[in-house]
């Protein structure tokens, strides 16, 4: 399997709770390396624009609300199996169904203020670093 770099983001639920070192230690224990991070307070339309594929479900005007009402962190995790092992720390998308110990089942408060974000595919990957990372923030 060769090295993949995934985006990764800390809502903001979990920087209201000063959770950002817990959340990234466990991408750390799981072996993958913080490339590049930052906190970003996005606007409304910042995040219209990245949740753009999603516009059209009934979830979407809450989502761009919560997604702009603090600050998140954005990151790029690089790593073996980077996606998928990310999605496995990050646990489903609504707490209810995610796993023991993962993310989302130890810290999530619902289906919508659920932690974090991380991308599914090495195409959606490629797409959400660059919505927010420029070349010269990527520091392997
Ligand atoms: P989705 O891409 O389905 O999940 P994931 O984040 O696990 O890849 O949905 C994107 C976000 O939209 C999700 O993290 C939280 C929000 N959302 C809701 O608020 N309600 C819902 O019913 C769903 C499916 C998602």
């Amino acid at each position: 399997m060769a090295i993949e770099r995934t985006f990764s983001m800390i809502k903001p639920d979990a920087t209201a709770r000063n959770l950002t070192g817990a959340i990234t230690k466990m991408f750390e224990d799981a072996g993958l390396r913080v490339v590049a991070s930052k906190r970003v307070w996005m606007s409304r339309r910042q995040a219209e624009g990245f949740y753009a594929v999603h516009k059209e479900r009934p979830f979407f005007d809450e989502l761009c609300e919560f997604m702009s009402s603090g600050p998140t962190v954005v990151q790029v995790l690089e790593g073996e199996n980077a996606i998928a092992k990310n999605r496995e720390i990050m646990g489903a998308t609504n707490p209810a169904d995610a796993a023991e110990g993962t993310i989302r089942k130890l810290y999530a408060n619902s289906i919508g203020e659920n932690s974090v974000h991380g991308s599914d595919a090495p195409e959606t990957a490629a797409e959400e670093i660059r919505y927010w990372f420029s070349d010269v923030e990527l520091v392997g």
